[in-house]
């Protein structure tokens, strides 16, 4: 009766190691997060809201814009998250809400500027009402940091590492093709520069704001390159051409992408203790267009939502989309579905074939 110790000390043995593996799996699930904040500047693509507040046609603040997301309809031009709502998630924040209507609060896990329409030119995207575009959310990050941020920090050193380990995500310069240089009925710059020329333009401006954010502490940048718009169905549909996209527009983009990695390798080398990392989602993107069942998709050319335009422009409010819209690359006439979004952010987060010269991984570690 009395001789089950054995029995007993073996059982304690196992519950121990349960234990012990309990406490390394609650230690490795949540060890806070890899960043202590993440600020997001852009376009529509990085937009969580910020036009919900602004005089403007460029809105997704009804459904089905948000079928697919926790919080519903928030303003995301997506059915789900965007890339920036990923690389929250990766980095253990959580997702970046949009400045303008978090005025009164700041919020320390950091904050999204980005506006749909805008882009990087004062006058990108006018044509349809008031957005911020890439001055005015500088301008705005400024005034957070210079007022509001510093309260949040016992001392300006504190708040100078916090802004030095945080990371600046960007995706803007698609517009200054879509909404500018690709209107020539209302918009004068492709009469007035080349293609190579007008994506120094944008590079210039560019990195100005860039250098304006670093003279404000910010050190840890990831710029995402413009996506392959010829293939967006807005543009793919309306020209004749033979393949699944217009390589015109492609092509003009592709000026603006080499500038770019010159311009990030030159500011990092230039910058003390700065790091400027490229977000290679235009050749990502192409391929998944291309080689579609490759990413697990099955239509790389049709919206999921019905559209205005006949599989072009945006969704029309409150029909009922695609079943499917994990199968495909396209939500609307120009944005991405969650599930494109999460390879996009979780290649760069990884791989440095995506985001180089380092990874999100690497990048939060320097
Ligand atoms: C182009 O248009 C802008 C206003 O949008 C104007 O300021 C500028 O002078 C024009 N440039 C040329 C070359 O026509
Ligand atoms: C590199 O950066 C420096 C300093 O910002 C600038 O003067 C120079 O024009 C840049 N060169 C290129 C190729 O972008
Ligand atoms: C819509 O576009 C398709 C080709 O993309 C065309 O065959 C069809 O006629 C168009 N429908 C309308 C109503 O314009
Ligand atoms: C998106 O939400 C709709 C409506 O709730 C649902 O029918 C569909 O299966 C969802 N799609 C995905 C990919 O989660
Ligand atoms: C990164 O790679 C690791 C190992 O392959 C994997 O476990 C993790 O889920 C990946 N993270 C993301 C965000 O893709």
């Amino acid at each position: 009766m009395r001789d089950h110790s054995p029995m007993v000390s073996t059982f304690s043995a196992f519950l121990l190691v349960v234990i012990r593996l309990q406490t390394r799996v609650a230690c490795s699930s949540s060890p806070g997060p890899l960043a202590p904040a993440l600020f997001v500047f852009g376009d529509s693509t990085f937009d969580s809201g910020n036009n919900n507040r602004l005089p403007t046609l460029a809105k997704a603040n009804y459904l089905p814009y948000g079928d697919n997301f926790s919080g519903g309809v928030t303003g995301r031009f997506t059915n789900g998250r965007n890339i920036p709502d990923f690389l929250a998630e990766f980095l253990g924040l959580p997702y970046a809400p949009p400045y303008l209507s978090f005025r009164t609060s700041v919020v320390i896990t950091g904050l999204n500027f980005a506006s749909g329409a805008c882009g990087i030119l004062p006058d990108t995207g006018d044509y349809l009402g008031k957005c911020l575009n890439l001055d005015d959310q500088v301008r705005l990050f400024e005034s957070a940091a210079r007022n509001d941020l510093p309260r949040l920090f016992k001392s300006s050193d504190e708040f100078s590492s916090y802004l030095a380990k945080s990371i600046f995500a960007f995706s803007i310069g698609n517009n200054d093709y879509i909404n500018n240089y690709l209107i020539p009925t209302l918009y004068n710059t492709s009469k007035t520069y080349e293609p190579w020329p007008f994506a120094k333009l944008l590079g210039a401006a560019l990195s100005r704001h860039l250098e304006r954010l670093y003279n404000m502490g910010a050190r840890k940048f990831v710029v995402f390159q413009i996506g392959p718009i010829g293939c967006i169905p807005t543009i793919a549909k309306k020209s004749k051409h033979d393949g699944v996209c217009d390589e015109g527009p492609n092509l003009l983009v592709s000026y603006f992408n080499q500038m770019l990695q010159l311009m990030l390798e030159n500011m990092t080398s230039s910058l003390t203790r700065s790091m400027f990392v490229l977000g290679r989602a235009n050749p990502l993107g192409y391929d998944a267009i291309i080689n579609p069942s490759i990413y697990g998709l099955t239509d790389s050319r049709n919206p999921c939502c019905t559209t205005w335009g006949n599989g072009s422009f945006s969704c029309v409010p409150f029909l009922t989309p695609c079943r499917d819209a994990d199968k495909h690359f396209f939500w609307d006439g120009y944005h991405l579905t969650d599930t494109v979004s999460s390879i996009i952010a979780s290649r760069c987060f990884n791989d440095t074939i995506v985001c180089s010269p380092v990874s999100i991984q690497d990048l939060v570690q320097i």
